[in-house]
Order: structure tokens, then sequence, then C-alpha cells
């Protein structure tokens, strides 16, 4: 196996820094878009040789130093008996969203081998004929919830928000549901053979730091806890930048940094044990490749020999970026210090 990425995981890279891209397996890419023609996302999702195809197919066309699973944070709702779906215009939504607390109280999980057995499944069939890296993944409690509540994706969670200041105790009661499943749900993806795992906090931001550790941080180090492994725990969330100390606190090997903070300064406030990755802008993958590479290195100048550095951007690709500025990004990292 390729061992940048972990090496990077454990602070202990002396090499060039590793690098992929959250949302590397996607709608950018010409021959998904193609699949999607064929194949539902949920499809894709839940037939294992289709997920382990599209979790291939940009590892040579980009090249990057790992692979992420190709699921959904949503999906693991099904445990609940609450299936996601997805709609292209609108993007992923609940047909009855939880709106009051004894919908809460009636919450039961089933195991994840019983229903999410596709993750497994393509896990497996990935580990057996793949060496480079694989990520497996899961959706924070606090942002499955804001979906489980709110229906979809929503800006300003306002249902969510409102909801804990009235009803502190049954949003405490979800978020202990979600967080026991998740457990269950990292198990088995950590015994199907990840190698790492990120959790994505993509709605954190929404909370004031007063409520940060209670609603969302203290739930995440209940998973970091509950895992069976001592397997490396990748945290994602928009607002990393701002609550690094916050989020570095839990002590995740890494910390995936969303794109507004400096990264050199925040390598200072969070001290050297923990890795850092991102945290280029995704849309300066929309800019010309001077432009790309010229930031790409002032990031790898300030934080290339950093041992703890993974290069990535500080959210997820976006559908429209042209393939060959991902490309020309991944080879700026690639070859750098050659
Ligand atoms: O390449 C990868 O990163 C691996 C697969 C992956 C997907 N979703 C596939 C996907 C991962 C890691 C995710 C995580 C995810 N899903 C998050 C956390 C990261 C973030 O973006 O903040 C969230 C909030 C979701 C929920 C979700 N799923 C949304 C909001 C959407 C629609 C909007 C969007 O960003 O595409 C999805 C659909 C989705 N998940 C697609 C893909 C490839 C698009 C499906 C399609 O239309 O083909």
């Amino acid at each position: 196996m390729t061992t940048l990425l972990l090496d990077a995981l454990h602070c202990k890279n002396t090499q060039r820094p590793p690098v992929w891209l959250m949302r590397q397996a996607g709608r950018y890419l010409p021959a998904y878009r193609e699949l999607r023609k064929k194949y539902s996302f949920l499809e894709l999702c839940k037939t294992p040789e289709l997920a382990v195809h599209v979790t291939e197919l940009p590892l040579n066309i980009i090249h990057p130093d790992a692979a992420i699973l190709f699921a959904d944070i949503l999906l693991i709702f099904s445990l609940f008996g609450m299936e996601p779906l997805f709609d292209d215009a609108k993007g992923p939504f609940l047909i009855q969203p939880i709106a009051n607390s004894s919908e809460i109280e009636k919450l039961s999980a089933l195991a994840p081998q019983e229903v999410l057995h596709y993750v497994q499944k393509a896990i497996t069939l990935f580990k057996s004929r793949n060496t480079i890296p694989l990520l497996g993944f899961c959706g924070a409690p606090f942002t499955l919830a804001t979906y489980l509540i709110e229906g979809k994706t929503s800006i300003n969670c306002e249902k969510v928000k409102k909801w804990i200041y009235r009803d502190p105790k049954s949003i405490h009661l979800l978020l202990d549901k979600l967080t026991h499943a998740t457990i269950d749900y990292l198990n088995m993806q950590i015994d199907a053979g990840v190698d790492a795992i990120q959790i994505f906090d993509s709605w954190a931001m929404v909370l004031p730091q007063s409520l940060l550790y209670e609603f969302s941080l203290s739930y995440i180090q209940k998973i970091c806890l509950g895992l069976k492994k001592d397997i490396p725990i990748i945290l994602f969330a928009r607002g990393t930048s701002l609550f690094c100390r916050e989020f570095a606190a839990l002590n995740p090997h890494a910390l995936a940094v969303d794109w507004s903070g400096n990264m050199a300064t925040i390598r200072k406030a969070v001290g050297s044990k923990i890795a850092l990755q991102g945290n280029i802008d995704p849309y300066l993958l929309h800019a010309d490749a001077n432009t790309i590479q010229k930031a790409t290195r002032s990031l790898l100048d300030a934080m290339g020999k950093d041992p703890g550095f993974i290069c990535n951007l500080g959210h997820g690709l976006l559908p429209d970026t042209p393939v060959e500025n991902v490309q020309l990004f991944v080879e700026t990292v690639r070859s750098y210090g050659l």
C-alpha cells in the first residue's frame, strides 16, 4: 500500500504531501455523468460493483493518494426506516422529516449489517482489487440531525436551532440514537477493511461556540471512543477555521480545515501532534492554470514540509469543475519538491 496518506495522518511523512479531494468521485467526471444516465444515485450506491467502479473512477484520471468510498452520509437513515431520496435538481430530501419529540422517542435502529450490507460488500470488493488507502466515512450526529429535521439541505437550519433552544432534551435523545447507530456503522466499515475514516460535520458552523461542544463535539467524541480499532480519524467541519482549537481538543488524527482560514496560522494554534488536511477553496479550480498553480504552490510553500499535512480542498469539488483543472491541482502537489 502507498504510505503517504497514512504516514501524514500519523504526522510522520517525510516525502511530498499526499493529496486527495472531497467529492473526487462525482459529477465533474464525464464518465460519472454517463453512468448517471443509466442508474440513479441510489442504485449506484446500493450496487457494490457499481459503487466500487465509481470509487475507482478518479484514480486513473486525477491520480490521488487515497480513494473515498462512493456512498453518502445520509444512507444511515435507512437503519431507522427513513430512506433518503436524491433529486437531481433539489438534492437530498426526506418524505417525512422528524416533526416532534414522540417521533424521536420511537426511532430505533436496525443493525447496519442488515440494511447497509452493500457498503460492507463495496469496501471488501474495493480492498480485494486495490492497494491505495480507502477512506470510509460518516456524517457527524449534528449534521445528520439537521437533515432528519429539516428534511433537506438548509442553510440556516432554522427548525433545528429553534428546537435546540425550545426542547434540548429531545435533540439530545436524537443525537444519542444517531451516535450509537454511527458507531455500529463505522465498526462495520472498519471490519470490512477501510484504512481511515472521515467524519463530516458539514453544518456544525450554524451552532454558536457556546453550544458547539454540547450539541456536536461531545457526540463526535463518543464516536471516536466507540470505535473497535485505533484507526486514523479525520474530522471535517465547516467552521474548523474559526473553531480549530475546539475541534483539535477532541484529538482526532487529523483536522480537515475549511477554505476560510490560513493553514500555517491554524498549525500554530493546534500544535504539531494533529495532521491538517485542506484547504484550497473549491472555486479556485475554476480559475486559469496559472492562478491554480500559484495558489496551490503558495499553500505548499507554507505547509509542504509539514510531516502532518494532507493537501485537499476546504470542501467538496464542485460538479461543474473542469477535469483538467483538478488534474493540474493534483499534479502540482505530486510534483512538489521534485
Ligand atoms: O467522492 C466522494 O467524496 C465520496 C462520496 C460522497 C458523496 N457524498 C457522494 C454524493 C461523500 C463523502 C458525501 C458526503 C456528504 N453527503 C456530505 C458531507 C460533505 C459535504 O458536502 O458537506 C453531505 C452533507 C451529503 C449530503 C448530500 N448528498 C448532498 C447535500 C447532496 C446533493 C448536493 C451535492 O453536493 O451533490 C448529495 C448527493 C451526492 N452525494 C452526490 C454525490 C456524488 C451527487 C449525486 C448525483 O446527483 O449524482
